[in-house]
C-alpha cells in the first residue's frame, strides 16, 4: 500500500493484516487495516501507529520513506489508544528517535510507562486541550474513554475537519486497490463492509457499547468532515457512521434489527433433526435468519449474528447434567459481550434426565441477561411428531415476539 494524501496536509498510511486472530481471539475472515496518519505541519505528528501485528514497524517506516518523512523528523506520536495495535512500535521508534514527543490521555502514560519503559518525553492532554502544529494544523482533543480502553482519546484536526478516531468508527475489513474510502465501494461490497463493522463493534467494542454510544453523541457535535479511524476506511459523509454506531450501540439492550439467530450443537443427530425442521419453520417467516452451529462456527461469527438479532434459539443435547458445552461457552461469551433483553427459544434432545436448562438459567441470571423466553421443548431421543409440532409452534411464536417487540418497544424508544 502507498501513503495517501486525504486532506490539506494529511496522509494515511496503512497495512492490511490477515490470517491472525485480532486480539489473539476474533477470526478476521475478511482481513483488517490498520491505519496511521501524518500531519504535516511546520512541525509533524503522526497519529497512532501501525505495524506488523508482531509489532515490527519495518512496513511503517517503507511508507514513511515513500513520503520522504525520515522518523527523525517526526515531532510528535500521538497516541489516541496505547493498545499494542496502535503502539507496537514505539519502542523501535524511540531507538531511531529518542527525542519525539508522546501526545496521549493520564492513563496513556501510565501504560505507555508498563508497556515500552518509562520515559517522561510525554505531553499529556484531555478534553479540550490543543496542539499547534502550524500551518493552521490546531489539534483538539476530546475524550472518549472506553472505546475501547479507559485511556482513548479524539484527535480533530480543525483546519480540515478530519477526527482521528482510532478503535471509535473502527471496522474489519482490508483496503483494497488503494480504495480508502467507504463511498469508493459498490453496493454489494458496501453491505459485506456492514458486515465487517457489526462484526467489529460486536467482537471488540460490544462491552462497551454506552461508552460507544456517549463518544458518537459527542464526535456528532464536531465539525467534521472526515472520520479517519484506526482500522477499516474512511467515510466521507461522517453522519453516516454516527448513525451506524448509534445503532449498533442501542443492540446491546435491544431490541435489535428484525433478525433470528439460531444456535445449534448436537453429537449424534438427534437435536440436528430438530434443527432442519426449525429452519424450515423459519424459512416460512419473513424474516431475516442467521443459523450457526457451535463449535464448527467461531463465537466472534455467532456474536456478529447475536448482536443485531432480536430473536435467538437454542437448540443443544444435555451432555454431563449441563447443556452441550461448545452452547455454554458461546452464551456466557454473548453475555459478557452485554447481548440483552432478547426474545429465545430453546429446544433439545436428553437421554438420561436432562439438566441443560439449570445451566442455562445460571448463566443468564450470573450475566443478567434478561433474555425472555418461550416455553422450551425438550425430547427424549430423536424429535418425535409431536416435538416437531412443538417446535415449529414455539419458532412461529418467537417471531411474532419478535415482530411486536421491536414494533412497541422501537416506537417507545
Ligand atoms: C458425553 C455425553 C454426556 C451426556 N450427558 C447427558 C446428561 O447429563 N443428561 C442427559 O439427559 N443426557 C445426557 N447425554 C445423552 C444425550 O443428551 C442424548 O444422547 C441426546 O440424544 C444427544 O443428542 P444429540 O444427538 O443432538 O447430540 C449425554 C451423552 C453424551 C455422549
Ligand atoms: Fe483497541
Ligand atoms: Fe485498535
Amino acid at each position: 500500500m502507498k501513503p495517501m494524501k486525504i486532506a490539506e496536509g494529511i496522509y494515511q498510511l496503512s497495512v492490511n493484516v490477515e490470517d491472525i486472530l485480532f486480539e489473539g481471539l476474533w477470526e478476521i475472515p475478511k482481513g483488517v487495516s490498520l491505519n496511521s496518519y501524518i500531519i504535516k505541519g511546520e512541525k509533524t505528528a503522526i497519529v497512532d501507529g501501525v505495524c506488523g501485528w508482531d509489532g515490527v514497524p519495518e512496513s511503517l517506516y517503507a511508507l514513511l520513506e515513500q513520503m520522504n518523512i525520515t522518523p527523525e523528523s517526526i515531532e510528535y506520536l500521538i497516541v489516541n489508544h496505547m493498545e499494542p495495535d496502535h503502539s507496537g512500535w514505539i519502542e523501535s521508534f524511540r531507538k531511531i528517535n529518542p527525542d519525539f514527543k508522546v501526545v496521549g490521555s493520564k492513563k496513556a502514560k501510565m501504560l505507555l510507562d508498563a508497556f515500552y519503559g518509562k520515559d517522561d518525553n510525554f505531553i499529556c492532554v484531555g478534553e479540550g486541550d490543543t496542539l499547534d502544529l502550524g500551518k493552521g494544523h490546531i489539534l483538539n482533543f476530546i475524550d472518549i474513554p472506553n472505546v475501547h480502553w479507559p485511556d482513548t482519546i479524539g484527535t480533530f484536526d480543525t483546519l480540515t475537519g478530519t477526527l482521528f478516531s482510532c478503535d471509535a468508527f473502527g471496522s474489519f475489513g482490508k483496503i483494497i486497490d488503494d480504495r480508502i474510502y467507504v463511498d469508493e465501494l459498490s453496493k454489494e461490497e458496501q453491505i459485506t463492509y456492514e458486515q465487517e463493522t457489526i462484526r467489529y463493534f460486536s467482537n471488540v467494542l460490544a462491552a462497551f457499547s454506552l461508552q460507544a454510544k456517549k463518544a458518537t453523541a459527542k464526535c456528532s457535535e464536531l465539525p467534521v468532515k472526515l472520520v479517519a479511524p484506526g482500522h477499516g476506511l474512511i467515510w466521507r459523509n461522517p453522519e453516516e457512521v454516527f448513525k451506524a454506531y448509534s445503532e449498533y450501540a442501542d443492540c446491546s439492550k435491544g431490541p435489535a434489527r428484525e433478525e433470528i439467530t439460531l444456535i445449534w450443537g448436537s453429537m449424534y443427530g438427534m437435536t440436528r433433526k430438530a434443527v432442519e425442521h426449525a429452519v424450515k419453520v423459519l424459512e416460512e417467516e419473513d424474516i431475516v435468519v442467521h443459523v450457526h452451529e457451535v463449535p464448527k462456527d467461531s463465537w466472534g461469527t455467532v456474536l456478529t449474528s447475536a448482536w443485531t438479532s432480536t430473536g435467538i434459539i437454542l437448540a443443544m443435547p444435555t451432555y454431563e447434567f449441563k447443556m452441550f458445552p461448545p452452547m455454554g461457552a458461546v452464551l456466557e461469551e454473548l453475555g459478557k459481550k452485554k447481548v440483552y433483553n432478547r426474545k429465545a427459544f430453546r429446544f433439545g434432545s436428553y437421554g438420561w434426565s436432562g439438566g441443560a436448562q439449570k445451566e442455562l438459567d445460571e448463566i443468564l441470571t450470573r450475566l443478567n441477561m434478561n433474555w425472555d423466553f418461550i416455553e422450551p421443548v425438550e425430547f427424549l431421543g430423536s424429535p418425535l411428531e409431536e416435538d416437531l409440532e412443538k417446535i415449529r409452534i414455539g419458532v412461529k411464536e418467537l417471531v411474532k415476539q419478535v415482530k411486536d417487540k421491536i414494533l412497541t418497544e422501537k416506537h417507545i424508544g
